[in-house]
């Protein structure tokens, strides 16, 4: 198999995520819950993971970094944790389903108003529309790094610099970026993070994270067990436990953390510059294919994700074939991204997207774009 949807989840983890995985499998006990070794073992391996993910991502006190099940429980928390009603919030029409729907239910719930940054036929955001769309009562913008359809990336220095100059809170989603760009928190103002250890990070599935920038208060999202203050009826309010009731995916967090030093070892510069050059050859190979339609703007900077059309077949019948005669992995349908199809007019077509890792090679890439040129004809 080529395995191209690793804007889903990336399949080729590096070996020593696994092995951490399994070790941890075998000598973890839970953190915070007991003063014997395995107890102490498993904290001090969340810790560790603590701080090497604060260093990675420019967040300068580990403990408000916040371990979850994924990024959309990220979301979920820093959204249902940070808004009022009455609220303002501006958003993007480059959004997944994990910032829209707990933005549409804060608005139906809780009276939260919303306003989305349009983006243009190419996926790219009108940034002049942040000012147009200010109002007193604006709180916050929310808005992804990286599309999970075009891949088109965010300017986030842009965005960075309209949030400051109005005193707004800043919510990034870096599901598609974390592990494959660098992200500096401290440097861009970002106010909180938050990404998936499964996608870029080449970490397990079930993992996630949510950073807190200095100053930043969330309500708590979940209650529960906390291994500290079993008497009080409340959620203690220090960080990480505020945010994370219940106990943790050690044995996840244990290869996120493995992860992290692989990263680490590479350079996430060398990554970039590898899924970029791997994104820039799929797509120069198949852009003027007849019959071929390629979303996106390749002219700024772009993540690692190529979505197309054939004329005007449907997406998951392109798809199919990909696999079932090829065996190339991508993704079609709708990618949890309404906005962004309805933008592109691919609301009923789909696309199929085409997504690369570090682990892609030149092949496969190769391989692809004659099986897109050879299904086009
Ligand atoms: N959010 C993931 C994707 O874009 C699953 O495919």
């Amino acid at each position: 198999m080529i395995y191209l949807d690793n804007a889903a989840t990336t399949l080729k983890k590096p070996p020593q995520v696994a092995e951490a995985v399994c070790r941890a499998m075998g000598t973890l006990g839970n953190a915070a819950r007991g003063a014997h070794g395995s107890s102490v073992g498993a904290a001090r391996t969340i810790f560790d993971a603590r701080e090497k993910i604060a260093k990675l991502f420019g967040c300068r006190d580990p403990s408000r970094v916040i371990f979850t099940n994924n990024a959309t429980e990220s979301l979920n928390i820093a959204i249902f944790g940070a808004f009022s009603p009455g609220d303002h919030v501006i958003s993007t029409d480059l959004e997944h389903n994990s910032v829209l729907r707990p933005l549409y239910a804060l608005e139906e719930e809780r009276g939260l108003e919303l306003s989305f940054v349009p983006a243009d036929r190419q996926g790219r955001l009108d940034y002049d529309a942040f000012e147009r769309l200010l109002r007193p009562n604006t709180r916050a913008v929310v808005c992804t790094h990286g599309s999970n359809l075009t891949g088109n990336l965010v300017d986030l220095r842009r965005v960075g610099d309209f949030v400051k100059a109005h005193g707004l809170l800043w919510i990034v989603d870096a599901s598609q970026t974390a592990g494959s760009q660098p992200i500096d928190m401290a440097a861009l103002g970002i106010d909180i993070l938050c990404f998936t250890g499964h996608k870029g990070m080449l970490g397990p599935q079930g993992t996630g994270c949510l950073l807190l920038g200095p100053g930043v208060e969330l309500r708590p999202f979940k209650r529960g067990g906390s291994g500290i203050h079993s008497y009080d009826r409340h959620q203690p309010m220090t960080y990480p436990t505020r945010l994370e009731a219940g106990t943790l995916n050690g044995h996840g967090i244990a290869g996120l953390s493995a992860a992290v030093d692989f990263l680490n070892s590479v350079g996430l510069e060398t990554i970039a510059a590898h899924e970029a050059a791997l994104t820039r050859r799929f797509y120069e190979a198949v852009r003027n294919i007849p019959g071929v339609t390629v979303y996106g703007d390749f002219e700024h900077p772009h993540g690692a994700i190529v979505s197309l059309n054939i004329r005007d077949y449907d997406s998951g019948a392109v798809a199919d074939a990909l696999s079932e005669v090829y065996g190339i992995a991508t993704r079609a349908g709708a990618h949890c991204a309404p906005r962004m199809h309805r933008t592109l007019g691919t609301e009923d077509q789909g696309a199929v997207r085409f997504s690369f890792s570090w682990y892609t090679t030149a092949e496969e890439i190769d391989a692809a774009a004659q099986a897109v040129r050879q299904l086009a004809e």
